[in-house]
Order: structure tokens, then sequence, then C-alpha cells
């Protein structure tokens, strides 16, 4: 292993680790390297752009903490997240389809009962979501866990707000169950459409592309019944104005419903009225389950 040029670079670390005991390893960085390989030979990296790739990835690493994961909103930026939620998450035609997970999701969200009001403080237009969760064949699934979350009308979520202690009270999210009909309401906010955190290296490189930081209006949401395959899934909203260029690739026409509004009244005096949501989510049983 001498005298290695551009090419020979390739087989020659494919060949140190041609003794891996892991197959399903050795099949990932083996395609790896000829991929990253095939890249830097394909646009002919100069050091300088090499050192300033090292210099973004570093960037990303410190300003990386528990409730900031600037390598996921990578992920998200360049598309590959939502491609390995689509090629995980094929469906059988009439299941609600699934979308990206996000950065935003909290362990632990306050449990409540169907009807609670789970804004907690967050501000926004009232906004009231009820819905339907069934099986593939039209059948109700009852007791199923569905976690909600959603930012405010800010664009921020409650985990972006931290209190002076550091922590953050639990705002515009929570966890319910469907009844025994599968039903499920619960009142909240509006949602917004807001951009991704854009202060840090991923910002930056968006910037650099001419490209936006947005994502459309959308509600989070998880749902885990037995017997079914957990759906991961936002609902979007209608006519907004980021639909057709989401910073993370996520909208699925499927998932995009219409919000109700409806002009203020006496329990509603908020300037902005109020608004109904009602949309239904059809889940895939699990493999294996009859
Ligand atoms: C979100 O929808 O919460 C989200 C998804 C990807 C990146 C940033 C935020
Ligand atoms: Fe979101």
């Amino acid at each position: 292993m001498r005298n290695i040029d551009e090419h020979t670079i390739t087989p020659a670390v494919l060949a140190a680790m041609a003794g891996c005991p892991d197959p399903r390893l050795k099949a990932i960085m083996d395609s790896l390297v000829r991929h990253l390989h095939d890249f830097a030979r394909e646009v002919k990296l100069t050091e300088a752009e090499w050192e300033a790739g090292i210099r973004f990835l570093t960037e990303a690493g410190h300003i990386t903490d528990d409730s900031r994961q600037e390598f996921i909103l990578l992920s998200d930026v360049l598309g590959l997240s939502m491609l390995v939620t689509a090629q995980n998450n094929a469906k059988p035609a009439g299941c609600t389809e699934a979308t990206v997970f996000g950065p935003f999701f909290v362990e632990g969200a306050p449990r409540v009962d169907c009807g609670a009001d789970i804004a907690n403080g967050a501000r926004g237009t009232p906004c009231y979501v009820s819905g339907q969760v069934r099986g593939i064949g039209g059948e109700p699934v009852p007791g199923a866990a569905i976690d909600v979350w959603q930012s405010d009308e800010e664009g921020f979520y409650d985990v972006q707000q931290p209190d002076a202690a550091g922590g953050h009270a639990h705002r515009a999210r929570a966890q319910l169950r469907s009844d025994a009909q599968g039903r499920f309401h619960f009142r909240s906010i509006l949602a917004h459409c807001y951009p991704i955190p854009h202060d840090g290296p991923v910002g930056r490189m968006l910037q650099a592309l001419g490209r936006h930081p947005w994502r459309p209006a959308h509600l989070h949401f998880m749902i885990a019944a037995p017997g079914y395959e957990r759906l991961i899934t936002h609902v979007f909203r209608a006519g907004d104005r980021y639909l057709d260029s989401d910073a993370v690739f996520g909208v699925r026409q499927s998932l995009v419903a219409d919000w109700q509004r409806h002009e203020p009244d006496a329990r509603h005096p908020h300037e902005g009225g109020y608004y109904t949501l009602a949309y239904d989510f059809v889940l895939n049983p699990a493999p294996g389950a009859a």
C-alpha cells in the first residue's frame, strides 16, 4: 500500500476495511467511501475547499447541544431526512403519509384528556383540532397515544425559549389518547410558518446557496397504537406561501388541510377570531399484525 494516487486510494481504503466483522457496517462504509471519493474527484475538490468543509462541520459540532441539533438541520436541508423517511415509510394507499420528525419533539410532554387546552400560555389565535384514528380497514383505533407539538404565533417552539434557569415550560405540546371510537380533540393555537434555526452554519449555508429557511405552517403528530406502525407526520395549512418551497422538503399533498376561520365571539374575543381543524389519521398495520 504505497505510492497511492487519487484513483488507487479508493480500493486501498476498501481493502483496509475488508475484515470488518459486521456486514451491514461494511456495506454502509464501503458505499460511503466510494461515493465520497467519487464526489471529491468529480468536483476536483481543492485543499481550501476541503478545509472549509472541515470548518463547517466543526462549527456544526460547536453549536450543537441538548436543545440545538445542527447535524439534524443539515440532514433536513440537504433532503436526507426526507429521503430516509420516504424510503422507510412506504404505506398502502389510504394510509396517512409520514414526514420528517424535526428536532423539536420532547419526551415527557404533559398527558392531557381529550378537550384540554394544550397551549399553556403559548401565544396565538385559538384553534380547535379534532379527528379520528382509524386502521386501513376503517376500524376505529381506541387508546392510541397521540403526541402533538407546534410552534407559537412567532414561530418558536417552547424548547427554543428557555426560562432563566435554562428549563422550559411545556407549551403547545401534549400527549392525549383517542377515545373508544378512535376520536380525539383538543384546543391549541393556530399554526404559523416559521424559519428553521438559521443563526448557525446551516443558516449561512442556506444563504450562500440562495435558499430561504422557512417551513410552511404545520402541526406535528406522532401516533402509536398496539398492532399498528407508529406514524410520525405533520398536518400542513392549506394556502401557506411556503408549501412549495419547504426548507426541509417535508410537504405531501395528502397532509395539507384547511383550517376554518370563525369570527370572534364571546368565548373567543381574540381579534383573529378562532380556527377549527378536522383531520383523520389512518394507520398501517404493524408487520405480522392480524
Ligand atoms: C420542524 O418542523 O419542527 C422542523 C423540521 C426540520 C428542521 C427544523 C424544524
Ligand atoms: Fe415544526
